[in-house]
């Protein structure tokens, strides 16, 4: 349509977002469908963290707050990056914007001219291309490999940066993967980083406290002190503390950046919800043992759900050292015959026949850029994956 934009030319619709609505329809229509598309924990937000918010409102804290954030946010952020990530940030290099999403974005949008290169490993968050694109500047890929745990190696990284790179986008542990990158791996991405220093990190630490077993969460800037003066570090409370609809995501870095992102959410948003604010003060500040129950609670599904998949004819399940995801192949299917007669051909093939005949909904990877694989979100309930890891072994096993 002539009216609308160019720059819509340049983004794709969500397919996170695309396989939850198919779901959802088929639903409407009766039929058994287990959605496992969802990024989202299926646990509720602490009491004591809805408390914070019911009392805020009380108190009147209504009104619109500061465009970074208020100041006990920003001050209990400027704490738990020192707490957790042995990270000094003073409040006035941190901003609070409404989710992590705000927060990506707005770094894009104040910092990339057209042409400006983004280095995004693949698998990657769906959202990351397309916010880059839509800031005017180029994605570019650095592909990862299942041998390598889904992690970007130090030579796909000197591959991939080029005079126009701008920006690297680490996340880690990944959405759509679960990969985490331990601090050996950061460090030697950190070396190539500190040969090319033109390029500023944006590390997405959204699922920071979604690891298990004995892995150790680092974040780049804790590693290699000298990216410090260019690295964003992200984060937010949406997945640690089973806050999604709350909308708050934050981040730190150089006073210069901060100050940019807070002029552009100032003609945008201004500042995100001040009752959320209050709320996540609490998250943050207050007990935090809430994170360990969830914790030991996720790893158990995903010990349950890769040990299933792996069961299945034609598919592998490596496991991931975090999120709540875990990225299949289902290459050994490709060529076979679906239930509909269709020869599957590709990852989006083999997801659409498996919604078909099993009502199990998931992701396909090649709209996070790497397959043949499909991505599984484990956020929800023992008893529902289990069901849907038997559906998916018996669609696999009915292959012709
Ligand atoms: C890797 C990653 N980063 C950022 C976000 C956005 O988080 P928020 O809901 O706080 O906007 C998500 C949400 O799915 C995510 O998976």
């Amino acid at each position: 349509m002539a009216f609308l934009a160019d720059a819509l030319s340049r983004v794709k619709p969500s397919a996170t977002i695309a396989v939850t609505q198919k779901a959802r329809e088929l639903k409407a229509k009766g039929r058994d469908v287990i959605g496992l598309g969802a990024g989202e924990p299926d646990f509720d937000t602490p009491d004591n963290i809805k408390n914070a918010a019911i009392e805020a409102i009380r108190r009147g804290e209504t009104k619109y707050p500061p465009v970074s954030g208020i100041a006990p946010l920003r001050d209990a952020i400027a704490k738990k990056f020192s707490r957790e990530n042995n990270l000094d940030y003073r409040p006035e290099q941190t901003i609070v914007g409404t989710g992590g999403k705000q927060i990506l974005f707005n770094a894009f949008m104040a910092t990339l001219n057209p042409r400006d290169e983004v280095v995004i490993p693949t698998p990657y968050w769906v959202s990351y291309p397309e916010m880059v694109a839509l800031c005017g500047g180029t994605p570019t890929f650095a592909a990862t490999t299942s041998a390598n745990g889904f992690k970007l190696t130090a030579e796909a990284l000197e591959q991939a940066i080029t005079p126009k790179t701008k920006w690297l986008v680490l996340n880690s542990p990944s959405n759509p993967s679960g990969a985490a990158y331990t601090e050996a791996e950061l460090r030697a991405l950190a070396d190539v980083l500190l040969k090319h220093p033109q390029v500023w990190v944006l590390t997405d630490d959204m699922y920071e406290h979604l690891t298990y077993g004995d892995f150790v969460f680092k974040t780049i800037a804790e590693v290699e002190p000298n990216l410090y003066a260019r690295t964003l570090t992200m984060n937010g409370v949406s997945k640690a503390y089973a806050m999604t609809g709350w909308r708050i995501g934050y981040a730190a870095g150089p006073v210069e950046l901060i100050k940019a992102m807070d002029m552009i959410q100032g003609q945008q948003t201004s500042g995100a919800c001040t009752i959320a604010q209050w709320a996540s003060v609490e998250a943050l500040n207050g007990p935090q043992d809430f994170i360990a129950r969830n914790k030991a609670i996720f790893q158990g599904r995903r010990d349950l759900v890769v040990s299933m998949l792996n069961q299945a004819r034609g598919i592998q399940c490596p496991s991931p050292e975090g999120a709540f995801y875990v990225y299949p192949s289902c290459a050994g299917l490709i060529g076979k015959k679906g239930p509909s007669g269709k020869v599957i051909e590709n990852d989006e093939d083999f997801c659409a026949e498996l919604l078909e005949a099993e009502g199990v909904a998931v992701v396909f990877g090649t709209a996070f850029g790497l397959g043949p694989n499909f991505r599984i979100s484990y956020a929800t309930s023992e008893a529902l994956l289990e069901e849907a890891c038997t559906r998916i072994q018996r669609f696999t096993a009915s292959l012709d």
